[in-house]
């Protein structure tokens, strides 16, 4: 899936007074009625679940969903509302999800990997999730170091040396590869990318890794994982 498409967002904090997304319902409102002009009539309301820090209960995200629809709809902005979550991985995750919030509709649940997360944890942690029957939804992979690709289509000694050698084929052979990457997508993971990691919103690096997931058609979810009406205008490059 192209990361602009406009239709639905996966993955946003728009919910009031949940996590770290607004405090007060019209800053809410503001960011809807911005979805709208840019085109989505779907949005995941996806606030995080990161225990001892963002603990707001099923309950607390279904309130806030129907009170900010009955919002937009007082106020004539066409955007249906989903529920969904933003898990964290780490060692709380396995007893969350015996009874997991999925993305509304779908079987998927959406887990962002920390940065200082092992290997290990995540391979456990996401088969586990697997066998209990849900489709882990990578959010933002592109900003998590441990799924960077290598890229091969920077210049390198390696390749230069390849080059110089005659190689062509293997001069030519861009495939980038990461073997946490792969073991996620033979257990049948999704990816959700952020738009605003294309548009070069977290630095050079990210910017190229998305660029690599989008090439090798890794995502298959898109979203903006807006905070704030700020970050929204930003990401979806209005003035
Ligand atoms: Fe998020």
């Amino acid at each position: 899936m192209p990361l602009t498409q406009r239709h639905t967002d996966y993955h946003t904090h728009i919910l009031p007074g949940l996590d770290d997304g607004p405090r007060e319902m019209d800053v809410s409102l503001e960011m809807a009625r911005l979805f709208a002009l840019a085109g989505y009539r779907e949005i995941y309301c996806t606030p995080h679940l990161i225990k001892g820090m963002f603990d707001a209960s099923e309950a607390d995200v279904l309130q806030g969903r129907n009170n900010l629809q009955r919002a937009l709809e007082k106020n004539g902005i066409p955007i249906k509302l989903l529920v969904g979550r933003e898990y964290y991985l780490d060692e709380f995750l396995l007893d969350l999800m015996k009874h997991p919030m999925l993305l509304e509709g779908t079987t998927c649940i959406m887990i962002e990997i920390p940065a200082n997360t092992s290997v290990d944890l995540v391979k456990e942690s996401l088969f586990a999730v697997k066998r209990r029957g849900y489709t882990p939804l990578i959010a933002h992979p592109e900003r998590c170091q441990l799924l960077e690709m290598a890229d091969h289509s920077q210049h390198s000694p390696g390749r230069f040396k390849r080059w110089l050698s005659g190689s062509r084929e293997q001069y030519n052979n861009n495939q980038p590869g990461n073997d946490l990457l792969d073991y996620l997508k033979l257990l049948g993971c999704q990816f959700q990318g952020n738009l605003g990691s294309i548009n070069g919103q977290y630095g050079n690096r990210v910017k190229t890794s998305a660029q690599n997931f989008q090439k090798n058609g890794i995502y298959t979810h898109s979203g903006t994982d807006a905070h704030s009406p700020e970050s929204l205008k930003t990401i979806l490059g209005i003035a």
